[in-house]
């Protein structure tokens, strides 16, 4: 086993096309989707092919620009408005994370601002686009090597416990939480992971176990009723999660489950610390109670492959994240530093 990162980048941009890793088939395939048309790129996000909060963001900055190829007039406005369909309909993908608004909006910002000719905003788009993915890797690697600061001192070698993907797959690359986790390893901080499996899409099972193991991380699965238990049992010296959308006041949307580890967390005096990038604070929210959450198709719970788990006549609720309380949460470790949740204004001033 070795401490060079083999790099995974769930979104890549060539041969005039995106290519992204196809997150429904990890871990038993690896293989890619080609995607060329602003239509396949929103039901990419939809179906998950491409997910996590800033990867989305990225994924949506592409179909931004694949939109604008498809748009058949050499009329400024006529564009314009053809373009701001084009973000409706990303728009409409995925409610809660909120990298996704911010990565189209920067997007349309773009359009509007550029002066020239349509194809010569076409080309501006591209290179936003390309932009975005490039800052959000230097992000990522900037909140990893933050975190690291704000980690337990002792003992020399921690035992963090992470919740879903937040991951590489869920950024343009190296993760938020699990950045933390990286910096950690490579700095030699880090004795191994506990990933919860995150029912009922398992993405700690799928994704983030499988990030680990390409990367010699050491990682231990466990179920989401176990992470109380671990924490009893004095495994856990701290949870790192990641965000899809960050309220004013600290209060975060981040997967399903993540309020109830933050409760054991504290019931425990384990250090509960959520990573992620400025953009995913929406100051525009000034508490969590405004964040929308995502319902998904009940058969995520019910089934499993082609395993109908319950029985006819039950009914489901499947919201797809959950809010933290600000007050659980020990710190929020960005790109810029950590702040208290109740700081996270400081930082407002910062945020383009
Ligand atoms: O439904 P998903 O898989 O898109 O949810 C992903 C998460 O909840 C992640 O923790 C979050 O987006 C942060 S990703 C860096």
């Amino acid at each position: 086993m070795t401490n060079s990162p083999k790099p995974v980048y769930p979104v890549i941009w060539h041969n005039d096309a995106a290519s992204l890793i196809d997150q429904t088939r990890l871990p038993n395939e690896y293989s890619f989707v080609e995607i060329s048309r602003s239509e396949d790129m929103a039901r990419a996000i939809k179906t998950m092919i491409v997910r996590g909060a800033p990867a989305i963001g990225v994924a949506a900055a592409y179909g931004m620009y694949l939109g604008a190829r498809e748009i058949e007039t050499s009329n400024r406005d006529e564009f314009l408005q053809q373009l701001e369909k084009v973000a409706q309909l990303l728009r409409s993908t995925r409610p809660t994370a909120v990298n996704l608004f911010w990565a189209i909006n920067r997007m349309m910002r773009t359009a509007y601002e550029s002066i020239g000719t349509v194809a010569e905003i076409r080309q501006t788009l591209l290179q936003t686009a390309q932009a975005l993915n490039a800052e959000d890797l230097q992000t990522c690697q900037a909140i990893g090597d933050r975190g690291l600061t704000a980690l337990p001192s002792t003992p020399d070698k921690l035992t963090l416990l992470t919740h879903c993907n937040a991951g590489a797959l869920a950024t343009a690359g190296y993760g938020t939480a699990l950045g933390v986790v990286r910096s950690a390893w490579r700095e030699g901080r880090l004795e191994k992971v506990f990933a919860d499996e995150t029912r009922p899409r398992l993405q700690g099972a799928k994704l983030t176990a499988w990030e680990c193991v390409q990367e010699g991380i050491p990682v231990t699965l466990i179920t989401d009723n176990m992470a109380a238990h671990c924490m009893q049992q004095g495994l856990i010296h701290a949870v790192v999660v990641g965000a899809d959308r960050i309220a004013a006041n600290g209060d975060t949307a981040n997967k399903i489950g993540t309020y109830s580890l933050a409760i054991v967390a504290k019931a425990h005096q384990v250090p509960f610390f959520v990573a992620a990038p400025l953009s995913t604070i929406d100051f525009e929210l000034s508490d969590g109670s405004q964040i929308p959450i995502e319902e998904r198709n009940p058969e995520e719970i019910y089934q499993v492959g082609e395993t109908i788990l319950t029985p006819t006549g039950v009914e489901f609720y499947n919201p797809a994240f959950d809010v933290t309380p600000a007050e659980l949460i020990t710190g929020i470790i960005t790109e810029n530093g950590v702040f208290a949740p109740g700081e996270l204004a400081k930082s407002q001033k910062i945020v383009s």
